[in-house]
């Protein structure tokens, strides 16, 4: 798969950064003229993993989080967003539909299930204490030029 555009940055784990990483994958996807759809769908992702940084990855410290934008040849689309914060123990719990660490603050951890639910592929590794990272695949539809 032949890549043709690669971005890669980091920004703090501050609040105000969630919104910069969603501007940053429309910016890179309006080239590619994503459907409508799917672009909120990303920007949304995008915002979710971010968060899961900014809340859990790095809770009482302020960390690094890289994200890196990947498109190849075929219309692939990958995300990867990685944190050095304190990691996931049990990652496949985690991921469950509303599974939770912080239920007293207003979270009802459905973030892993939406960016699932908006991608082809959610990987997601982690080791207690050393951080964790989310690559999401997707392969974007066909351009429609009617
Ligand atoms: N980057 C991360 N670092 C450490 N722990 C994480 C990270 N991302 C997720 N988690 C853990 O996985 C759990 C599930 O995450 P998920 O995003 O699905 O739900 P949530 O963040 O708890 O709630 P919601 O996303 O609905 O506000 C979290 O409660 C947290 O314990
Ligand atoms: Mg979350």
């Amino acid at each position: 798969m032949k890549q043709i555009n690669e971005i890669k940055c980091t920004f703090l784990s501050l609040s105000q950064n969630e919104g910069l990483a969603r501007s940053i994958v429309s910016g890179f996807l309006l080239p590619l003229d994503p459907d409508v759809e799917e672009l909120a769908d990303l920007r949304c992702a995008v915002s979710e993993a971010v968060t899961n940084c900014i809340v859990h990855a790095y809770r009482n410290e302020v960390g690094k989080i890289s994200l890196t934008l990947r498109a190849y040849e075929n219309r692939t689309f990958k995300m990867i967003i990685a944190d050095k914060g304190c990691g996931i123990a049990n990652v496949a719990e985690a991921r469950k539909p509303m599974f939770t660490t912080l239920p007293d603050e207003d979270r009802c951890g459905m973030g892993f299930s939406i960016m699932e639910s908006f991608s082809d592929k959610l990987d997601v590794k982690s080791k207690v204490g050393k951080g964790t990272r989310v690559t999401l695949t997707k392969k974007l539809s066909a351009v429609d030029n009617t």
